[in-house]
């Protein structure tokens, strides 16, 4: 669907983004292994999070909406394999972590995405699952979707280093963790969102974390997850949109609501303010509200250890072309990975918007045009991406207006997105 997003003179007001995604996904499935009745408040609503329902579903968890909470039975003889294909969507956290969770399922388990997902490496999470004993089957070397996954409820733990810092990977192992003989333990270089680890505690599995250097040690005793009443707290990678929003627009004022403040996951205030953003952060009764202003930002150099996951590089681009002087992003190889090439995204986004942009191997860098005032109108295709979208949304609003074309991408994470940002117009 191809979208015209208008620039408007002056943007405010409050905005409160929906449920974190990475959260909502792990509720529901750790609701399904629970023997029992769970309830859930505050799922995202995306189709990314309704596609891992629909796949608790199919693998036997009962469903229903009660109000705003969704109930969520665990079936007590444990969950059982689907006769048929498990559909991903455009989900990569919903592969990933349902690949662990099936390969302790005895039976065969298809799990199919959609173009964008098929396009994405399994390898992955398919050699630390092989080696538990499982077997994942996918194409070519990468082991690119489909997948055909032989589980079995006598999986062994392992203790495993992940190559490439990824929540998604370090989740999967755990998961499968859970139907394991013994304890499991994960290494990371990059300390990674703690969604899978905080809540698996939660459901009194016994997770312990010890941190080593910048990296941590993850391990886990396998139980089975008990019934709970989960709160998904507010999606921090949503809010940078709207932080990014505030502090580039010329005439800017945006308070984001009760911003689940994680430091895995809230790197992007850290690099706005010192590009010096007015991004000021006061107490709410689940997080913090960011209140962002308009700013003269300035560039920075951003490692891709500082915002683990790197999903709020394309956003941060946007800053950076807004910005004066030369920003650096460094060793974002992994933003290739994503739902679209995103480091070829976040570059193809910055030029559009008038910039001079180059890379160096995993690096690339922006110089920027001093001000949202200097951006260009433009039309761009955003493929499969949500964050895309709604990056070239916040430079057309904050700009001179853009054509997006694919923007009910959107839906995979923040469905309300465009109702949201035209209130604040
Ligand atoms: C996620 C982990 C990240 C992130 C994705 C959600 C998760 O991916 O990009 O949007 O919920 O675990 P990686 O773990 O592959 O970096």
């Amino acid at each position: 669907m191809m979208r015209r997003v208008e620039p408007c003179r002056a943007i405010g007001g409050s905005v409160r983004v929906p449920g974190d995604k990475s959260a909502s996904h792990r509720a529901l499935m750790l609701s399904a292994l629970a023997a029992g009745e769970s309830t859930i408040e505050g799922l995202s609503p995306g189709l990314d999070v309704a596609a891992t329902g629909e796949i608790m579903a199919q693998l036997g968890a009962r469903r229903h909406l009660e109000g705003d909470r969704v109930v969520v039975e665990g079936p007590v003889d444990g969950l059982r394999a689907s006769p048929q294909p498990l559909q991903c969507g455009n989900s990569g956290t919903t592969m990933r972590l349902v690949s662990g969770i099936v390969s302790g399922i005895d039976g065969t388990h298809r799990l199919e995405g959609d173009a964008s997902l098929s396009r994405r490496p399994m390898d992955r999470v398919a050699v630390p699952l092989g080696l538990m004993g499982a077997h994942v089957v996918g194409d070519g070397p990468k082991v690119t979707p489909p997948l055909t996954i032989t589980g079995s409820t006598r999986l062994h733990g392992i203790d495993y280093h992940v190559p490439t810092a990824s929540a998604q990977v370090k989740s999967a192992i755990l998961l499968a963790g859970l139907f394991a003989d013994c304890a499991t333990s994960v290494h990371e270089d990059v300390r990674t969102r703690t969604s899978t680890e905080d809540m698996l505690r939660h459901a009194g599995v016994d997770v312990r974390s010890v941190d080593a250097g910048v990296g941590r040690r993850v391990t886990l005793i396998p139980r089975r997850p008990a019934p709970r009443a989960w709160r998904v707290p507010t999606d921090p990678s949503q809010a940078a949109f709207f932080c990014v929003l505030g502090l580039i627009h010329s005439r800017g004022d945006i308070t984001v609501l009760d911003v689940e403040d994680s430091p895995e996951r809230t790197g992007f205030v850290t690099v706005l303010r010192r590009m010096g953003g007015d991004l000021f952060a006061t107490a709410s009764p689940s997080g913090v509200n960011l209140r962002a202003r308009s700013s003269t930002l300035c560039a920075t150099e951003i490692h891709a250890a500082e915002i683990p996951s790197v999903d709020e590089v394309p956003i941060l681009s946007v800053a950076a072309a807004a910005a004066r002087g030369v920003s650096a992003f460094r060793d974002m190889g992994e933003l290739r990975l994503k739902e679209s090439d995103r480091f070829e995204g976040s570059m193809a986004l910055a030029r559009l918007l008038g910039c001079r942009v180059w890379s160096e191997g995993d690096d690339f860098f922006i110089e920027g045009l001093a001000s949202a005032d200097a951006f260009a109108s433009f039309a761009i295709n955003a493929g499969l991406d949500h964050r895309i979208v709604m990056s070239s949304a916040v430079a057309g609003v904050a700009g001179h207006g853009c054509d997006i074309d694919g923007s009910d991408t959107v839906r995979s994470s923040y469905p309300g997105f465009f109702d949201d940002l035209a209130r604040l117009r």
